[in-house]
C-alpha cells in the first residue's frame, strides 16, 4: 500500500462533459465547487456508480501559471482519513508533508468545503511530490498542497465522495479491490 495515492487506471483521464469550459481567473488561485452530476461525464458518473459511490461535491482549483503558494494544509483535521479522486490539468506538481513540530494548528473553518487544518511552512517537511495528471486516489489527510510550475494554466479537479471508511489503508484497499473486480 502506498500511504499517500493510488493511480487509477481504470478511470477516464478527461472527466468532464464535452461542452464543459474551465473556470479560470485573475487571481492567483481561484476555487469553484460543482454539482458532480452536471459536469461529470457518463463515463464518469457510470464508473462511479459501479464503484457504489455517491458524489459530494467537485472542486475546482484554477492556478495562474508560476503560482506555488497555495497553503500547506488537510482537509478535515490531521490524521481524518478524507480522501479524493483527482484530475490534474495543466503542468502541476502535488506534494505531501509530514509535521516536523509538535504543533498542530487549529483548524480553520471555510464554508464552503468544511473544516481545513493551515500548516506553518516552516513546521513540515515534504516526503513526496507527484506530477502525475491522474486520476489519482489523493490522502488529503495528510498535509498537502498543489503548485503550478509551469507557464500555462493548472486546474486540480477534485471529486469528493458522501462514503466514509474508516481510515487510508481500507480507502486504498476499497478502490483497488473494485479496479480488480470490474476490470
Ligand atoms: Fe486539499
Amino acid at each position: 500500500m502506498n500511504d499517500l495515492l493510488l493511480e487509477l487506471d481504470d478511470w477516464p483521464k478527461y472527466p468532464f462533459v464535452d461542452r464543459f469550459i474551465l473556470p479560470t481567473s485573475e487571481m492567483p488561485l481561484c476555487r469553484k465547487v460543482y454539482k458532480p452530476s452536471l459536469i461529470l461525464n457518463q463515463s464518469v458518473l457510470r464508473l462511479i456508480k459501479e464503484y457504489g459511490l455517491i458524489p459530494e461535491r467537485l472542486t475546482i482549483f484554477h492556478q495562474r501559471p508560476g503560482f506555488t503558494g497555495e497553503s500547506i494544509h488537510t482537509d478535515g483535521t490531521p490524521g481524518d482519513p478524507r480522501y479524493a479522486v483527482n484530475w490534474m490539468l495543466g503542468d502541476s506538481t502535488f506534494s505531501w508533508y509530514r509535521a516536523v513540530d509538535k504543533r498542530i494548528p487549529p483548524p480553520t473553518n471555510l464554508n464552503t468545503r468544511g473544516f481545513i487544518t493551515v500548516f506553518d511552512p516552516t513546521a513540515v517537511e515534504k516526503i513526496y511530490t507527484t506530477k502525475s495528471n491522474g486520476p489519482f486516489l489523493a490522502n488529503i489527510g495528510v498535509p498537502h498542497k498543489g503548485e503550478n510550475f509551469g507557464t500555462g494554466n493548472r486546474w486540480a479537479c477534485s471529486l469528493r465522495f458522501y462514503n466514509r471508511f474508516p481510515n487510508w489503508s481500507a480507502t486504498y484497499d476499497f478502490f483497488k479491490s473494485k479496479a480488480l473486480q470490474l476490470s
